[in-house]
């Protein structure tokens, strides 16, 4: 594969909520995944994304807050950002179309469209509410749909049946900001004469071909994006306004506009532009290279955008006369949750912030499901029974397992030190074969962009680790043939290298975690494949469980809080308000408790009790049992040696059937979550705390 130049852009999300799980199987996870593979391949990659911070969605949820846009925008900006952060999804850049270089940027591209004669000044009758005072673009009607009969479309799109609506189509409309009906007012605006670019769009999205050339091959675009963008195609374009009567969004640069904004759909789609400026600004690199000429444009969008991407902004684009069109637009059908669609108003569905909240070190278990089930080409479900599933028994019981069993026994038998590779027998050989044939078939699904596919080939490298070591059994061997397990082993911890690199797309975390433990650094592509990435001798650690097992418990509680948020129609607000004060006590009730320092000697889980550990804590005066309800929030590994606050003095109590003699006191934080307090350094167990 010779190295290519590529823009990879995924959809700007609307900064007027936090991102679902829909959001993150169906574009931002399979993009970040793609970018990291070319990267690895060597190819120039610009991975462009940021926050939508336009039109109708920033406004009405401002109304529905009671705060600014302004206010809007910056909270969710930040929000979306961190979570992408937080769950290691890496942009190039993540830009924001409030920022003053993406309103230049939109105002110099409508300009020169406009200068052109592409657009077409037109005045036409809108809808008017009369005591805002204010016409009602898109969202801001809402009427029966007069396809479905869907009584709660909006004025762009009925989100039922999927119709694309003008407002006055819709039947019986109504003012989401008055409730009444509203009055009809002329108003000229921009309209992109679509109907005039039929004659090119049909054979450059059927046929890939543009200018006679052949720009892209039309049997690499999904099917579902193909027939949606020539069925509108088919259905004949229509002129669309490219602005709108609104104060929220990027000024219509021309005197005669009145203070008029550009469509959000104008403006959001150069939002890639204006972020690639930036990034090039920052980084010295020159943004018309990822713009124009031999570059490769690609759009991860979820399939509500497959028009805005096909054909609306290759309009723009090709209007502009000097820029790129897709090269591809891998658009993801919807991810439904627990049987039921996804839906924000309704409050089903996982957040993103929440689960990173809530499981920060699992990362990759979540990518991990989301890929498996990503809805590539139809609707999929994601379930937390098959979180779970995924977890235990792909992840561990077979990444996992494979990787710890290979570090474990070469910690046992050589010391953690790479064995040497001796005699290899023909089923050496066929494994050996067979490692070199990943990353060509994952290649090629990638570049396909079957990713869930891929993964399934990523996998299969462990498991034939696993078939591996189970067919040649090392840890019986060991008994009579030690040079012979020296090369299993070898060869084992070659697979175990290859994994280190192949997962790096799919599971980033993980990959880095065990290329610390091998002492690898990431390569690229091409490396993988070959079975001397660890050297004779090399030094190699065990990671902790890779996976920690997923239980019921959490399966439960997730389902919980599903239903507690749906019935309550809004997040549940984990974030405790803090206890008012108790009533007055006395300084001698206070002083007869006898709180001392002392440090945690021994810690293990209490059987069947989730929440319990049994500490052995050094008080300074005598050594005791005490078991304490902290196993949610700490290990017994994480505990041993610690120096925490204990109350000495309380009466002993049994629990499960062993005497607590005294209490270990934590702080708590607005989640309810525990941590010890713990004295600044140098305190020894048995200071008194008064
Ligand atoms: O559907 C959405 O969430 C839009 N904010 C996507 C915009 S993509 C691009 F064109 F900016
Ligand atoms: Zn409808």
């Amino acid at each position: 594969m010779t190295k290519s130049r590529y823009t990879v852009t995924a959809a700007l999300p609307y900064a007027n909520g936090p991102l679902h799980l829909g959001h993150v199987a169906g574009v931002y996870l399979p993009a970040d995944i793609f970018v990291r593979f070319l990267r690895m391949n060597q190819h120039d990659v610009a991975f462009i994304c940021g926050s939508d911070e336009h039109g109708a969605a920033i406004t009405l949820r401002a109304k529905k807050e009671g705060i600014t846009p302004q206010e809007i925008v910056d909270k969710y900006d930040k929000m979306i950002g961190d979570s992408f952060k937080k769950f290691n999804i890496h942009f190039d850049i993540y830009h924001r179309t409030s920022s003053e270089l993406h309103h230049k940027t939109a105002q110099e591209f409508f300009l020169k469209l406009e200068q052109n004669g592409k657009f077409v000044e037109e005045t036409t009758q809108q809808f008017f509410d009369e005591e805002f005072q204010q016409f009602l673009a898109d969202r801001y009607v809402t009427g029966e749909c007069p396809k479905c009969h869907n009584p709660n479309a909006y004025g762009d799109q009925c989100e039922k049946c999927g119709s694309d609506l003008s407002p006055t189509e819709l039947i019986n409309p109504v003012s989401t900001l008055s409730g009444k009906t509203p009055v009809l007012k002329s108003t000229s605006h921009w309209f992109l004469p679509m109907d005039r670019h039929e004659e090119w769009l049909r054979p450059w999205i059927k046929d890939g071909i543009l200018d006679g050339k052949q720009q892209h091959d039309p049997k690499e675009w999904r099917n579902q994006v193909l027939g949606q963008a020539l069925s509108w195609i088919d259905n004949g374009l229509h002129a669309r306004a490219m602005t709108r009567d609104l104060d929220w969004g990027v000024k219509v640069p021309l005197p005669s506009a009145n203070g008029k904004v550009l469509y959000v759909w104008l403006d959001a789609p150069i939002g890639y532009i204006s972020a690639t400026k930036q990034w090039a600004i920052d980084n010295n690199k020159n943004w018309e290279d990822y713009w124009k000429g031999d570059t490769k444009l690609i759009h991860f969008i979820g399939k509500d955008n497959i028009v805005f991407h096909t054909i609306i902004f290759p309009i723009l684009l090709k209007d502009h006369g000097d820029l790129i069109l897709p090269d591809n637009v891998p658009a993801y059908e919807f991810l439904n949750l627990e049987g039921d669609k996804l839906s924000t108003s309704r409050n089903w569905a996982v957040w993103l912030h929440e689960y990173l909240e809530r499981y920060p070190d699992k990362l990759d278990e979540l990518k991990y499901t989301l890929t498996a089930i990503a809805p590539e080409t139809k609707d999929s479900e994601f379930t937390w029974k098959e979180y779970q599933a995924r977890v235990n028994n792909e992840l561990g019981a077979i990444l996992g397992n494979f990787v710890n069993r290979a570090l474990v026994l070469t910690q046992k038998y050589y010391g953690g030190k790479v064995p040497a590779l001796g005699a290899i027998t023909p089923e050496d050989e066929a494994i050996l074969a067979e490692i070199k044939e990943f990353p060509q078939r994952i290649s090629k699904l990638i570049y396909a962009y079957k990713l869930r596919d891929a993964q399934v080939e990523v996998m299969n490298l462990a498991r034939l680790g696993n078939k591996y070591l189970a067919d040649t059994e090392p840890w019986k061997l060991v008994k009579t043939d030690e040079k012979r397990v020296e090369t299993i082993m070898h060869i084992a911890l070659q697979i175990t290298a290859n994994l280190s690199l192949i997962l790096e797309p799919f599971l980033p975390t993980t990959a880095a975690r065990l290329r610390n433990c091998l002492g690898l650094d990431l390569t690229t592509w091409e490396e993988i494949g070959k079975t001397d990435l660890l050297a004779v001798d090399t030094e190699v650690k065990t990671p902790d469980i890779l996976f920690p097992k997923i239980e019921d418990t959490l399966v439960e509680a997730e389902l919980e809080i599903l239903k507690q948020s749906q019935q309550n129609n809004k997040p549940v607000e984990t974030n405790k308000e803090p206890a008012s004060q108790k009533a007055a006590t006395t300084f001698d009730l206070f002083s007869a408790m006898d709180i001392r320092l002392g440090t945690i000697t021994a810690a293990e889980k209490v059987k069947k009790a989730d929440k319990l550990l049994q500490l052995t804590v050094d008080t300074g005066i005598d050594t005791r049992t005490i078991i304490s309800g902290i196993a949610e929030y700490y290990t017994p590994e994480e505990v041993v040696g610690k120096t925490v606050a204990v109350l000495l003095n309380l009466e002993p109590r049994k629990i499960r059937g062993v005497e607590s003699q005294g209490m270990i006191l934590m702080a708590e934080d607005e989640n309810g979550k525990l941590s010890f307090m713990i004295p600044e350094k140098g305190f020894k167990a048995g200071g008194e705390i008064r």
